[in-house]
Formats: structure tokens, sequence, C-alpha cells
């Protein structure tokens, strides 16, 4: 039987990747293997498949970290043919190893976990390690005592996948949410749809360049880094506290020391590369009845067809896409 893979390749110094057909024997080693449904589009995924940085290594191999759906061939004692299960192999599937996008995978069963009965295997990826992310996000927020009372939370990149579930969460939660983004004229309806009480742009989020601004924000979660992280942080308040988790805007920043010795700002890294089954309390609360469990998930999330994976990342890494699009195969 052969089927349809996306596969990187480097030739002459660049990276390119194409659609080709494989087969069982042709897949990476595991003792799982799961017939393709639903598989994620990230950044980290549109740069690979795009052939921007370096996000795939030990080429040519398959881009996309996370899949859901049907095991077809098992020797592990946790998982039978007909299973529905999703994976996210830290970061070993789809970046040192092949990735989702094929319609079979072949994975260690350390990275397999059941898709909950109750859920549909699209909502899983749907949310998966956009929401997961933004989910440690906030989690961070409420155990260093950010409450709702104690003003606003900006979202950087708030159109982006990972933004647009911590814009929701946060909401479902009470916060005032400040939505910063690039496309405030195109997309503010959209924001305001999924819980922004306020959308700024990009450059409205300091105010002016002095180390310390006003004092706007009770907290804030970034996804781009750069030169808004440092807006960020000089126009946040008194001990408010900055998770940080994407590189959209730059991989670098600089800042100066003000924030956090004259208003002990805390800047709180965030990593949500973790296998599903290690992901533990955030994401039990991210499944249904949960206080962490995303309101608008089929707003935020739509699907697109395999073939169009290419043309959907090359528009991704040029002008930004809204929301989270999840391939169906
Ligand atoms: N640490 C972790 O574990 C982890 C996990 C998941 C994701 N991430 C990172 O988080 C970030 C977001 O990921 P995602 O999958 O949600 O990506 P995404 O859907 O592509 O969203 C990224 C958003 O960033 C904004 N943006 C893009 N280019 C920008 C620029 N040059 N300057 C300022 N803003 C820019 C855009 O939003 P607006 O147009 O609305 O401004 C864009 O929609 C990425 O950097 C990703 O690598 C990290």
């Amino acid at each position: 039987m052969k089927f349809k893979a996306i596969k990187l390749y480097e030739e002459n110094g660049k990276r390119i990747s194409r659609m080709i057909e494989q087969t069982i024997d042709d897949l990476a080693p595991g003792d799982v293997v799961i017939q393709s449904q639903y598989a994620a589009v990230n950044y980290k995924d549109a740069r690979a498949v795009t052939g921007v940085g370096k996000v795939l290594s030990n080429l040519p191999a398959v881009p996309g970290v996370e899949v859901a759906g049907l095991v077809v061939e098992s020797s592990n004692d946790q998982f039978k043919v007909g299973d529905v299960v999703t994976v996210q192999g830290g970061r070993e599937f789809g970046m040192r190893r092949d990735g989702a996008y094929s319609e079979y995978v072949r994975v260690p069963g350390s990275w397999v976990a059941h898709v909950p009965e109750d859920t549909d295997p699209f909502e899983s990826v749907a949310m998966g390690l956009a929401a997961y992310t933004s989910a440690l996000a906030v989690d961070e927020l409420l155990l260093r005592g950010v409450k709702p009372e104690h003003g606003p939370i900006l979202v950087t990149g708030a159109t982006g996948g990972s933004s647009s579930f911590a814009i929701d969460m946060l909401a479902g939660l009470g916060y005032r949410v400040v939505a910063s983004t690039g496309k405030k004229d195109t997309e503010a309806a959209y924001l305001k749809s999924i819980g922004a009480a306020e959308v700024i742009g990009r450059d409205e989020i300091a105010g002016g360049d002095k180390s310390l601004e006003e004092q706007r924000w009770a907290g804030a979660i970034d996804a781009v880094g750069g030169k808004p992280l440092d807006d960020v942080l000089r126009s946040t308040k008194q001990r408010g506290v900055v998770c940080a988790f994407g590189n959209a805007a730059g991989e670098t920043f600089s800042t100066s020391i003000y924030p956090f010795i004259l208003r002990a700002v805390s800047l709180v890294g965030i990593n949500g590369n973790h296998p599903v089954p290690t992901r533990g309390g955030v994401w039990q609360r991210m499944q249904k009845g949960g206080d962490l469990r995303p309101k608008h998930i089929h707003q935020i999330a739509y699907t697109i067809a395999f073939d169009d994976l290419k043309s959907h990342c090359d528009k991704l890494i040029s002008s930004g896409v809204r929301g989270r699009a999840v391939v169906q195969f």
C-alpha cells in the first residue's frame, strides 16, 4: 500500500519540502502504527515545511509535531487496533525524526495517548500544543496570584493559534483581556468574539520609549518575543507577571533592568513541548468540564486539506493567518 507524506530535503544548501508517496516499511521505528486523521499546523511546523530555520533535523524527514488518528497496528499492551489516539513527541516527533504530515505514522507508545471517549479527535488536535502551552501560561498567572481585580491581561500575537486560546481561557476565568495584534483593522471582531475586551495594535503596547512606561498590565502572555516583549515588560504593573513562550517577532530582545528591580515584575518562560501522556493536571483541566477548557475551539480552529498544507504554511509565514489550521487527512 502506498500513501502520501510531506518530506523535507536539504538540497544545495536549501530546505525544500515535497509531497511524496511511501509505504509502511518506510516509516520510522515504533510499536504503534496510526492512520492519521488530523494533524495540527503550529508556527514551528510552518517554519519546517517552508524550510525557514532549522526546526527539523536529520533530513530527509517528515515535519509536523502533532497528530490524531486510529491505531492500525500495535505491539504495545496499552493500545489496540481501532483505538482513537493522539501523539505529541516532545522535541522528537517532527523535530528530530519523522512527524505528523503523513497518512500513516509509526511511533513509540510512550508518545501516544488515548483521546477521551467524549472528545472528538479534531478537538484534541485543535487544542493540542497551542492550547496546552497557553494553559500552562494561564496556570502560571493563577499560581503567582494574578487575579482579575488586579487589572487587564495583555495577550500578544493575538490572532495566532496559541494566543487565541489564551484569550479564550483568560476571558472564561473572568479576566479582562486586551489583545495586541498586527491585524487590528481586519480581526478585531474575531478577537472580541473569542473573549477579548479590547483590541490594540502591536505598536500600542507601551505608549512610549522610556525604560518604564505607564503601568497597564497586571499580567501578560507573550507569544512573539523580540521588541514587543520589551514593550510588555516596560508597561507591566508592580508585581505583574509576564509569561513568554514565542519568538514570532524575534528570538532575542533587549530590555532594561528597571521593570524587575523597581516594579518587581516577573518574567516566566513557558515550555509546552511535553508528550501528551506526561502533560498531567493542566491537560486534564483542558478536557470537557475543566476550568481551562476553551469555549471557542470551533471558532479558533478549522480544517484544511492535506494537499493545501504547503500553500497554507507559505501564507502563515509571510503574512500570518488567523487561528489554528488542522490538516484533515
Ligand atoms: N514554548 C513553547 O512550548 C511553545 C509552544 C507553542 C508555540 N510556541 C511559539 O509561540 C509562538 C506562536 O505559535 P503559534 O503556533 O500560535 O503561531 P501562529 O498561529 O502562527 O501565531 C503567531 C502570531 O504571532 C504574530 N506575529 C507573527 N509575526 C510577527 C511579527 N513579526 N511581529 C509581531 N507579531 C508577529 C501574529 O499575530 P498578530 O497578527 O495577531 O499580531 C501571528 O498570528 C511561536 O513563536 C511558537 O514557536 C512555543
